[in-house]
């Protein structure tokens, strides 16, 4: 069986990118095909290419047809850290099949300007108990897309925003491949799927599609019935 080709879009250091590198390096499942950057100065682009992955760099991120053609052909685009808006003619023409993560409990925390050390500061400021990382499909909007899976973290008392992040990113480094693997193994459906979160584990409709205790490196995921 050849893997699943995946495409993965950048902006920053791409420790996400590296999380999916390393989760899909031997899988039979899912492999990341081609990385993709907003701007020449993308850390994730070393990334890539230590990964001996395609890489490319978009000269007009707003123009739908170098967005489209820059995925090549991939079957899954997962946004990662990626700071720029998909055109809505690529959302149109990719629909079902572009994804990203972010750093909160979506909806709240998201949207223009919520990225980075901004997204835990706000939170940290609404003195909420609760923050962690959400996957959800991309449309038209920042961060409005129908959420597939998240994963709480809570908010400790002491907590600075840099101490916040790294707790949710880590917890994003396990979330984001066990998504792609799942959405993968459904055949990357052309509707919205919800992958609900029961104690660690995930389920989709009533299977138990991910169990997060025993998949903690992406390749041994665990499927069972429940
Ligand atoms: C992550 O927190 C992700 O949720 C957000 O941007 C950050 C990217 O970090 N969209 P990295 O480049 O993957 O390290």
């Amino acid at each position: 069986m050849t893997p699943v080709p995946v495409a993965v879009l950048v902006s920053g250091g791409g420790t996400n990118l590296q999380a999916l590198l390393d989760a899909l390096r031997d899988s039979a499942v899912a492999r990341v095909t081609r990385v993709v950057a907003s701007g020449a100065d993308a850390g994730a682009l070393e990334r890539a290419q230590q990964a001996g992955v395609p890489t490319g760099v978009l000269a007009h991120p707003d123009d739908p047809d170098e967005v489209v053609t820059a995925t090549g052909g991939a079957r899954l685009v997962v946004l990662a850290g990626y700071l720029k808006r998909i055109p809505p003619a690529a959302v149109a023409r990719l629909r079902w099949r572009v994804i990203n993560i972010h750093p909160a409990l979506l909806p709240a925390f998201g949207g223009p300007g919520m990225y980075g050390r901004r997204v835990h500061q706000a939170v940290l400021a609404s003195g909420v108990a609760l923050t962690g990382a959400t996957v959800h499909y991309v449309d038209e909007e920042y961060d409005r897309g129908p959420i597939i899976a998240q994963w709480p973290v809570p908010v400790r008392p002491d907590d600075t925003p840099e101490t916040l992040a790294a707790r949710v990113l880590a917890v994003e480094h396990r979330l984001l491949p066990q998504v792609v693997m799942e959405l993968v193994r459904l055949g990357v459906p052309e509707k919205p799927v919800r992958l609900s979160a029961k104690g660690s584990a995930f389920l989709t409709g009533d299977k138990l599609a991910v169990d997060l205790d025993n998949a903690a490196d992406g390749r041994t995921g665990g499927r069972a019935d429940c």
